[in-house]
């Protein structure tokens, strides 16, 4: 079996080939590591034949619908699932074949309801339910410490004690594991009795996690990360650097119109000589009026670099050829010590 985990902050997932069939089946795959599938996909010689999410993330994005949609594969999630994009709901006991590989679905709610862990010759793939010292949190939406002593104790932890874990998540560096070394070790599970377990889960007094609300977004409703609709922007248009427009309007920025997207207030407090202002909330509303010639060479720019590249895009769609935005903001302007104006047009 060809293994490979890739690691983002503290998430993990996990590339599964079968080299016999060059096949191969993607667990957790998370937003930021797009390429790096992709990359690994093509390295390998595989052909990506499913993309399983062992439960509804609240703390990273998954690439699963973006994998889907790029490669035409099944999203694979358990039948509690709600999210829109899944093609494939599993029950407890099914199983997936990727070649020579034989994935084996346990559904062990807990973390969540729609929980289960993977189970592939001598490794578990747990998911959130069994961590390498720990275990998933049960007080986000769907948690429940009853089912998850149920999953651990009755039944994931029956398993053969050499089963190799392999977590969703690795917190303290451990990147491997077994049944049989969790149970001996993990402080956790040290607590064996229903009531006991139950108790401390539910006073575990933990921070939520970052990024939970747009993460349960995208992943449960199958909507695009803020992240995800910038990149794209940024995929449609050229950037001008700061020196290069430095330069340029320093030789009187020929037929260049830099264009200021920034609120009124921000604009008056200082922006860059003959810069025009038409606001990002406006742009649709007033591009005719102010804007009449798609032929002339527009330049964005907003305080942080991110608005100007969306308005950019915006301008590239609505015929403005020859629409760029500038690579960084007014911010990273003044602090290169950059001249700004203050007042009005
Ligand atoms: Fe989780």
């Amino acid at each position: 079996m060809i293994f490979e985990r890739v690691s983002t902050g503290g998430c993990q997932s996990y590339l599964l080939g079968c080299a016999n069939s060059c096949s191969a089946v993607l667990i957790d795959p998370a937003l930021p590591q797009l390429d790096r599938y992709l990359g690994l996909l093509a390295r390998e010689g595989l052909r990506l034949r499913y993309v399983v999410d062992t439960h509804t993330h609240a703390d990273h994005f998954s690439a699963s619908r973006e994998l889907k949609e790029r490669l035409g594969v099944p999203a694979v999630m358990h039948r509690n699932s709600v999210a829109p994009h899944v093609d494939m709901r599993l029950d407890d006991g099914d199983m997936l074949i990727v070649g020579d590989m034989r994935l084996h679905a346990i559904h062990t709610p807990g973390h969540t309801s729609d929980s289960m862990c993977l189970h592939v010759d001598n490794h578990l793939f747990t998911g959130d339910t069994l961590l390498i010292g720990g275990t998933g949190r049960t007080d986000l939406p769907t948690g429940d410490p009853e089912a998850l002593y149920d999953s651990l104790f009755n039944t994931i932890l029956k398993l053969d004690p050499a089963t190799e874990v392999h977590p969703a998540h690795d917190y303290k560096d451990k990147v491997s594991s077994t049944i049989g070394r969790e149970i001996a070790e993990n402080a956790r599970l040290q607590q064996r009795d229903r009531h006991a377990f139950v108790e401390m889960m539910e006073h575990l007094n933990l921070s939520a996690p970052d990024h939970m609300t747009e993460a349960l977004r995208t992943n449960m409703c199958g909507g695009r990360t803020v992240e995800q609709m910038l990149a794209e922007a940024a995929r449609k248009v050229p950037f001008m650097s700061l020196a290069e427009l430095h330069a340029r309007i320093g030789e009187g920025a020929g037929d260049l119109i830099v264009l200021d997207v920034r609120e009124r207030s921000a604009y008056d407090a200082g922006h860059i000589h003959g810069a025009r202002h038409l606001p990002r909330g406006q742009l649709e509303l007033r591009v005719n009026q102010e804007l009449p010639d798609p032929t002339q060479r527009i330049l964005a720019v907003c305080e942080f670099g991110k608005v100007s590249t969306l308005a950019a895009a915006t301008l590239r769609e609505l015929g403005f050829r020859r629409a760029t935005a500038l690579d960084g903001g007014m911010k990273l302007w003044r602090d290169n010590g950059y001249p700004v104006e203050q007042g009005g047009e």
